[in-house]
């Protein structure tokens, strides 16, 4: 049974999934609560409605980090849609830091493009906030397309994913000690070049994510709950220098990896695939204490457990779990997210997957408090106007929705640009058939 796809066309043959694999999920067919404006606490940004874009990577930057044609055309589409806030990709800010020579990366000479992107974003979508993600990739870093992992421990169950030897270097303090400035002067440029706020990002097992659960870790970086979130909160100290009522600080952050113990962050100490809360929510305190106030949640990393991290249908392996169960596990943590800190403006996930049904659920949640609004990734490749259709039509043309048939990221993994080869067939299709001739 959990092995069952996504094949539901009324209301009653989405509830009998739902218990069929006992999960009840939040429904409201009043859409209007996702009309609503949220001013983030502390500041004068607004988001213009409930509805907001994940940060999408594309991975069609210009060699020098700046975004490319491509980039700029999925900026525009995604402005236009109607959505409440656009949140941009991971863009690194350092060069041994990036995923590939095609992630974007900010610096003092492409600063221009940078602004130029948050105008075209602005103008486009008619004022909604836009938000730039900031990262290190750490263990995923390939600046000229060759793995140059940055690892702050040896993680076997990463390592083995990855092929990373054993005795490949770990990072030192010295250069970890060297990053929140670079962080702080990040989040000055994206400030300088019109962004509404920086997203010190910690999730998916990049840099400062895996280092939360650097346990065997010696020195300054490891160890204890202080020295694992070191790093990440002083970036956010750096950053945070920064902000105004204008500008935002705000975080990517996955406060559970269901990855076991020692191994993820967010786990039982039994090693089961269990959450224990105890540690995020004295991240998540602190992040507000540093000054935080949005954060667009995530769990799981897309290396280790996809379906985790964007329940599918199709993808590299057949999930372990009933699909519903696994946006049902992303919904209630954003409820636990903003039950424990209630001064961040919480952005949830998990509704790609529930093509159009989506505005229902959404609906449900930020009705109950759940989450402030409702993030959508993959359904922004597919349909970037799916905001409007929402807000206006009420409803999802289910011809548009996304399939959650994983191709985005299968191209992605052939560090290609990206996009939806089903939806935008148009651009992505013909790069697809290149890349996988035989499919
Ligand atoms: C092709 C692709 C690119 C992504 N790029 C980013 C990124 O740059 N930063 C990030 O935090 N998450 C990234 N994600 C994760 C998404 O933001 C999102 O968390 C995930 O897709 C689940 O949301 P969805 O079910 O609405 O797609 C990416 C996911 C995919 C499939």
């Amino acid at each position: 049974m959990s092995g069952a796809r996504f094949t539901y066309r009324t209301e009653e043959e989405f509830f009998a999934a739902e218990a069929r694999d006992g999960v009840s999920l939040p429904w409201s067919r009043d859409l209007s609560p996702l009309a609503e404006t949220v001013t983030v606490a502390d500041s004068d940004v607004t988001l213009k409605n409930r509805l907001t874009i994940h940060p999408m990577e594309g991975f069609d930057s210009t060699p020098d980090g700046a975004p490319g044609e491509l980039t700029m055309r999925r900026i525009r589409r995604m402005a236009s849609g109607g959505a409440g806030l656009l949140w941009v990709e991971a863009t690194a800010v350092v060069e041994e830091g990036r995923t590939s020579t095609g992630q974007l990366r900010i610096h003092e000479k492409n600063l221009d493009a940078f602004r130029h992107l948050a105008e075209e974003a602005h103008r486009l979508s008619d004022g909604a906030p836009v938000i730039l993600q900031l990262t290190h990739s750490g263990r995923f870093s390939r600046p000229d397309n060759t793995p140059r992992p940055v690892i702050s421990y040896h993680n076997p169950v990463m390592n083995e994913k990855m092929d990373i030897p054993s005795d490949w270097p770990v990072v030192t303090d010295e250069y970890l000690d060297s990053l929140p400035e670079k962080f702080g002067a990040a989040a000055k440029m994206a400030k300088d070049a019109g962004f509404d706020g920086a997203d010190i990002k910690c999730c998916h097992k990049y840099l400062f994510s895996e280092l939360l659960s650097a346990y065997d870790r010696p020195g300054r970086y490891g160890g204890s709950f202080e020295n694992r979130t070191r790093l990440f909160l002083d970036a956010i100290r750096a950053a945070a220098v920064h902000r105004d009522r204008h500008f935002v600080l705000a975080s990517r952050f996955g406060p559970v990896e269901m990855i076991p113990h020692p191994w993820g962050f967010g786990m039982a100490r039994d090693g089961s695939l269990t959450p224990d809360w105890e540690e995020p929510d004295r991240l998540y305190r602190l992040m507000h204490d540093g000054g935080v106030r949005l954060v667009d949640m995530t769990l799981g990393s897309p290396y280790y457990n996809p379906h985790v991290n964007r329940p599918y249908d199709n993808g590299g392996y057949e999930p372990p779990e009933a699909r519903l169960a696994g946006v049902s596990r992303l919904i209630d943590a954003a409820a636990h997210m903003k039950k424990t800190v209630p001064g961040i403006t919480l952005i949830g996930t998990g509704y790609s997957y529930l093509r159009a049904f989506a505005p229902q659920v959404a609906a449900g949640a930020v009705s109950a408090g759940m989450a402030d609004a409702a993030g959508f990734g993959r359904m922004a490749f597919a349909y970037p106007d799916f905001a409007r259709d929402i807000l206006e039509n009420g409803t999802l043309d289910a011809s548009k929705v996304c399939l959650t048939c994983s191709k985005c990221t299968a191209m992605m993994r052939k560090l290609h640009a990206t996009g939806c080869p089903i939806r935008d067939r148009e651009v992505y299709l013909p790069m697809y058939k290149e890349l996988f001739p035989k499919e």
